[in-house]
């Protein structure tokens, strides 16, 4: 591992905090929005409340006065002090009477308004304050018998005592903030490691990876996103291994195939030099390195060209071409080469174009790799067949040879797979990388007359 690489993989955590945090951050605004409007909502309706009451024990007083005053006489009279007091007593919690020039003639607020002191009732509001104290108050009129006012009755509430009950409530409510903080702590806790814990083993197991260690795959249960994520997880370390696997192989075929005609061209050319092979030997192994140089050329040639039909975007110039054109350039190469070594050369293609999107050039180079095959497997006989079906067209290219052995028909498009007539084992390779690319398929089989069929579906141009 590179020294950079074990920074990228360096662990950090601070997750799990992160996560409690934003999740108390989260409890601590609505609770505070909640409690802040319950909290204001609690003092309006409560002074609502308590000036209802105020009003309602008012006059249920101010009838009662009014009721009394038939038998008593007018206010200030003898007896209307006690009934204030005693009706005071009994209905109201806290109240002062005005006669009709404000000054009070009863109250049970002795200490702060005593009675025989002369009250400013002029501006009447429900709220008040009294000596320093915060009062809601409500006015009655009291009335004699026949309608005229007598005077006033004040009912006052204290504000302070609707304060401290508000303040209870808030309380209880800073109480429930601190109990459900430590729930959402440890319920935090629990979510956070919930989803650090995979986090971790997918750490875990990408710095495996990053080591070349593919074994082993990672399981999470969690039925969610980090879920899928373990699963490209192992997809992905699947295909790394594929790929590594790959690799060494493609090192191990590469050298092991360059360095057999090495040897031979190595061994000739120090034979000519010592003068070992002289005369007629001389030329034979001059030729040998010509054709094992030759042969290297192709494969190196091969090499590349596959390794840039795999990787390279722009490998391929796609235009509307013919594939009919393609099939008979294919066939004019082969066709004499095929005749040269004796065998028969069937070509059946139909009538007019054929148009597909491709690049002529990766074609032809494609089914040449297939014929050649065929013209070096064949016994006696090479056909070509181009059917047109619905939307797509068919290519079928038959020999009269052994065909395949049939634990070999999965390998054949395998890079460097090659039986025993084999070469490098590259072609059929490059001629799948072309066919796909074209969007299309390739498959081998054995016919039924035993040699190999290759069969190739395109798609036709839109
Ligand atoms: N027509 C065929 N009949 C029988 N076996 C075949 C035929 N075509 C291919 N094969 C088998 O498949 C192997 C792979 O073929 P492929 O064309 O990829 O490689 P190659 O012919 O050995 O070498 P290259 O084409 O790179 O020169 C061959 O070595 C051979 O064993
Ligand atoms: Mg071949």
């Amino acid at each position: 591992m590179k020294p950079q690489d074990k920074n990228v993989l360096k662990s950090r955590g601070g997750l799990t905090a992160k996560l409690i945090f934003t999740y108390f951050l989260i409890l601590a605004v609505s609770f505070f929005i909640l409690t802040g409007s319950f909290y204001f909502l609690l003092r309006v309706s409560l002074f609502r409340e308590t000036l209802e009451q105020l009003k309602k024990q008012g006059e249920i007083l101010s009838r009662a006065y009014t009721v009394m005053e038939e038998r008593r006489g007018p206010l200030g009279s003898f007896g209307e002090k006690e009934f204030f007091k005693l009706a005071g007593r009994m209905v109201v919690p806290k109240f002062f009477v005005l006669d009709q020039n404000d000054r009070v003639i009863a109250s049970n607020l002795d200490k702060i308004i005593p009675e025989g002191i002369k009250m400013n009732e002029k501006a009447l509001k429900n709220r008040r304050t009294i000596s320093g104290k915060n009062f809601i108050a409500y006015n009655v009129p009291l009335k004699g018998a026949s309608g005229e006012e007598q005077g006033t009755l004040v009912l006052v509430s204290d504000i302070g005592d609707i304060k401290a009950y508000n303040r209870s409530i808030l309380r209880i409510l800073l109480y429930s903030l601190v109990i459900s903080g430590i729930f959402t702590l440890a319920i935090g806790f629990l979510m956070a490691s919930g989803i650090t814990k995979p986090l971790r083993k997918l750490q875990n197991h990408a710095k495996k990876v990053a080591g070349h260690i593919f074994e082993g795959s990672i399981n999470l249960k969690t039925g969610d996103e980090l879920e899928d994520l373990a699963e490209s997880f192992n997809y992905m370390t699947e295909r790394l291994k594929e790929y590594d696997e790959f690799q060494k192989e493609f090192f191990q075929n590469v050298s092991h195939d360059l360095k057999t005609p090495l040897m031979s061209i190595k061994a000739y050319a120090e034979g000519i030099k010592d003068g070992v092979f002289e005369g007629k030997e001389r030329e034979e192994g001059i030729d040998v390195i010509i054709k094992e140089a030759g042969r290297l050329k192709n494969m190196v040639d091969d090499i590349l060209l596959l390794s840039k039909l795999e990787s390279v975007k722009d490998a391929y110039n796609f235009a509307d071409i013919d594939i009919l054109d393609v099939v008979r350039e294919v066939w004019e190469k082969v066709e004499v080469i095929g005749k040269n070594q004796g065998k028969k050369m069937q070509l059946g293609i139909p009538q007019g174009r054929i148009m597909i999107k491709g690049d002529g050039e990766k074609l032809v180079n494609a089914l040449l790799n297939i014929l050649s095959n065929c013209i070096r497997h064949a016994d006696s006989t090479v056909m070509l067949k181009v059917l047109q079906e619905a939307g797509r067209i068919k290519i079928l290219i038959r020999d009269d040879g052994e065909g395949f052995k049939q634990e070999d028909l999965k390998r054949v498009f395998r890079r460097f797979f090659k039986g025993e007539k084999g070469d490098s084992g590259l072609g059929l390779a490059i001629a799948k990388a072309v066919i796909e690319r074209h969007g299309g398929s390739i498959s081998a089989a054995n016919s039924r007359s035993g040699g190999a069929e290759f069969q190739i579906i395109l798609g036709l141009a839109e």
